[in-house]
């Protein structure tokens, strides 16, 4: 019998090549379709069982060609930068909504049901700030990156509705790890501090360092996107993916500290505007659907293993 084939989207960047590594470790045949804006080849494993497409996940002739003979998809393919939908909010509506519709056409016609996609807790916006918000929080997009993971929700409802797609919607809060990219100012903020804490270079804090969010470790969430790709039945309702704890930017700092040994300055100035202070997930859902790594990485484990220490 030949192997499943899993198309994963996004799997040049830095959580889809995470996600290529636990496929191919389970032995399934990846497919991954990048455009390679923010991914790159190097992220991706030399092996005989990967297939990379370089290509627009919003080209029609692509995700055709993309989802022919697949048994899954994992769509993590977006312009993940929220700055960069504010700057190019029609430039990253192609990445981030019309791609997310143009892969549900293509499955369609290739008769592929499961979808797992990756969303994000910011379709709450400011709302539930201070405590752990759980999935009925009402939905307060702030940009138009949020607008369109809300969007492409909705549109995946929409074909699992009318079309039987079979659609795993996740909202992820703060993922981080190895391969993290750096170079934006707007990348994930453990990139950046490990980054410049690592060169020696001073660190810059928007705020006083209180604002906390829920940091959830790589390996951890693809142990979550492996389940959802292989259960028989899929559930239907979104679900968030953090661990119920915050961690301040101040906490953080204190960790890397720790693990390395050293840090350098840490200068802070006015807060950006528009970022959310406080940021946690009440994950009751997701622990009753699936089996979490227990425990959990903590933060001194996982920047130890990102930073290599
Ligand atoms: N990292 C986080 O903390 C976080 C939090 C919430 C949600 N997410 C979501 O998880 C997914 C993966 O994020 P990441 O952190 O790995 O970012 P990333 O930038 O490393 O990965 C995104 C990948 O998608 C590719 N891509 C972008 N637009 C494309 C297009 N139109 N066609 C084909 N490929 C395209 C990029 O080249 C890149 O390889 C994204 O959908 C992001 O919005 C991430």
């Amino acid at each position: 019998m030949t192997q499943p084939t899993v198309l994963v989207t996004g799997g040049a960047g830095f959580i889809g090549s995470h996600l290529v590594e636990a496929l191919l470790a389970d032995n399934f045949l990846v497919r991954v379709l990048d455009n390679l804006s923010t991914g790159k080849r190097e992220n991706l494993p030399h092996h005989p069982n990967v297939e990379l497409i370089v290509g627009d996940v919003a080209d029609p002739n692509v995700v055709q060609r993309a989802t022919q003979h697949c048994q899954a998809v994992a769509h993590l393919a977006a312009v993940a930068s929220v700055q960069a939908s504010v700057d190019d909010p029609i430039g990253t509506h192609q990445s981030n909504l019309v791609a997310t519709i143009q892969l549900c056409e293509a499955m369609r016609a290739a008769n592929v049901s499961r979808i797992v996609f990756a969303s994000s807790a910011a379709v709450y916006g400011n709302h539930g700030e201070g405590q752990a918000v759980d999935e009925d929080t009402p939905k307060a997009p702030l940009t138009p990156y949020a607008a369109d993971k809300l969007a492409s929700e909705y549109y995946l409802d929409f074909y699992r509705r009318q079309h039987g797609l079979d659609p795993v919607i996740f909202r992820f809060f703060n993922i981080y790890g190895p391969r993290q990219d750096p170079s934006s100012p707007y990348s994930g903020v453990i990139s950046i501090f490990t980054e410049r804490a690592q060169k020696g270079l001073p660190i810059t804090v928007f705020g006083d360092g209180h604002q906390t969010r829920d940091f959830v470790f790589v390996q951890d969430l693809v142990a979550v996107l492996m389940q959802a790709l292989k259960a028989p039945r899929a559930t239907h309702q979104p679900m968030n993916v953090g661990w119920n704890q915050a961690t301040s930017l101040n906490q953080l700092l204190q960790i890397i500290q720790r693990v390395l040994g050293h840090l350098p300055t840490v200068d802070y100035t006015t807060p950006r505007p528009g970022d959310i202070r406080h940021s946690r997930a009440n994950n009751e859902r997701l622990l009753t659907h699936y089996r979490l790594p227990t425990p959990a990485t903590d933060m001194h484990e996982g920047l130890r293993r990102l930073l290599g220490k």
